[in-house]
């Protein structure tokens, strides 16, 4: 099938290499020049696991093209993907700038039949917006050239992007109509060969799905987080509460890690926004109103419990933070709790050693104006350092060498925020460890 993509951000691009893999040609557009040449070039603007490999393998079997221009998109395409950013607007709500901006350009560039699919995480009632602003651009140009706009939301994780978009737990299709229902149905087919996920369904349910599967999921991050801190509060350990928990069949153990908060450029903005759609619809979502403000807190327990251990004032402390990007694997760091560690560790006076295998050069541009000192690898930023506080759990960070890390270490006090370790063998190593959920 002829396939655009417009957008070639996280989404966008792994759509693309993806569907180009399957045998589909595939031309993807974004109004990032710089983005587009590099990845003309061959270089791969975001860290995603097999990324590369897919990319250049297709580019060089001339599957998959890179452009700036929507026309020649439009021009080529017989079903064409909207996969720009939905990010948060100043009143929680999704800002539909950018997908309204290319509904418009689809509307007034369009030469032929076209079937437009709106992946971008969008409001319920946003697909019946898309089709409205293209039939109106149509209109100006009195034209009648016909299309269908359906709903396919995007369940993939950063990290391991590839994977969920190649073996999907399901493919959620939303449309009025059989025609790009089918053709939906076949564009999918070879993603789920060994057994239909394909989940057809109307506008509105398909784009409510999406917000209703990560609201779930940030529910049962908070929920454990939440249950942490009550854990600490009686003397109970998190740890074995969580395998007490996930070993029901109904609870299962996914998700409900206790931790620092959750980040990334989705749970938060689509929790919000879901609040939003909700209390414009005259009803006050209560519960994922509180799995919002639990995660709120959340992200300031690192601080709280370094600050309990070394005092308010952190002048003259220097904290190494292992682990920038908001969740391993990947070099996001739109609203890492890592941000609001440093910020606050910096407000109260102190010092800043940082590590990341990939997001340093994101997290340049997150913390901007903060005195950052940035290291290369994790053992060198923890040279003289009072404390560490493991952020991000790397798979670099499962198993280090403690006594490395002692030796480099001037103080002995370790944060961990994702519950990496046993408690007895990190303090026989010498260390303070002070974990989420487990009294100091
Ligand atoms: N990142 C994820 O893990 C994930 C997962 C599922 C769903 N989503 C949703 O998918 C959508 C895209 O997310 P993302 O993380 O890929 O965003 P992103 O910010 O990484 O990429 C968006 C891209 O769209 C481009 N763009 C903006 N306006 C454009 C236009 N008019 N024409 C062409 N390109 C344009 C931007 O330059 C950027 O490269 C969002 O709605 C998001 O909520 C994201």
């Amino acid at each position: 099938m002829k396939v655009g993509i417009i957008g070639s951000g996280y989404v966008g691009l792994v759509a693309a290499a993806c569907f180009a893999e399957m045998g589909n040609n595939v031309i993807c557009v974004d109004i990032d020049n710089k983005k587009i040449d590099k990845l003309k070039q061959g270089e791969i603007p975001i860290y995603e696991p097999g990324l590369t490999d897919l990319v250049i393998g297709n580019q060089n079997r001339n599957n998959l093209t890179f452009t700036t221009k929507i026309n020649d998109a439009l021009a080529f395409s017989e079903v064409i993907f909207i996969a720009v950013g939905t990010p948060m607007g100043d009143d929680g709500s999704a800002d539909l700038k950018y997908v309204l901006q290319v509904a418009q350009s689809i509307g007034e560039n369009m030469t032929k039949h076209l079937v437009v699919v709106d992946k971008s995480t969008v409001p319920v009632g946003t697909t019946d917006l898309v089709k409205q602003t293209i039939q109106n651009a149509l209109d100006v140009r009195k034209s009648d050239l016909t299309f269908s706009v359906v709903s396919n939301p995007e369940f993939l994780k950063e990290g391991a992007a590839i994977k969920d978009f190649m073996h999907p737990d399901r493919v959620v299709v939303g449309a009025d109509n059989d025609d790009a229902m089918i053709l939906m149905r076949n564009l999918y087919a070879p993603f789920t060969l060994s057994n239909d996920r394909f989940i057809g369904m109307d506008v509105r349910s398909a784009e409510m799905t999406k917000y209703a599967a990560n609201a779930m999921l940030a529910t049962k991050i908070s929920f454990i987080n939440e249950i942490a801190n009550i854990c600490e509060k009686v003397g109970a350990d998190v740890n074995h509460v969580r395998t007490g928990i996930g070993s029901d069949k109904r609870i299962g153990y996914q998700f409900i890690y206790p931790g620092c908060g959750y980040g990334g450029s989705c749970f938060p903005k689509d929790v919000q926004a879901l609040i939003n759609i909700a209390n414009n619809h005259g009803y006050n979502p209560e519960l994922i109103s509180s799995v919002e403000s639990v995660n709120k807190a959340q992200k300031e327990v690192l601080f709280s419990k370094l600050t309990s251990q070394l005092g308010t004032d952190l002048k003259g402390k220097k904290i190494a933070v292992w682990g920038l990007s908001f969740k391993p694997e990947t070099d996001d760091m739109r609203e890492a709790p890592s941000i609001n560690l440093i910020k606050s560790i910096i407000s109260a006076g102190g010092n800043v050693n940082a590590y990341d295998p990939k997001a340093v050069h994101e997290a340049k541009f997150y913390l901007k104006g903060l005195e950052v000192n940035y290291f290369e690898d994790k053992y060198s930023a923890l040279e003289g350092v009072d404390s560490l506080i493991l952020v991000t759990e790397w798979k670099e960070f499962r198993s280090p060498d403690f006594d490395l890390m002692k030796g480099k270490m001037k103080g002995n006090l370790f944060v961990d925020g994702r519950n990496q370790f046993k408690s007895d063998f990190i303090k026989n190593k010498g260390f303070e460890y002070i974990q989420i959920g487990v009294k100091a």
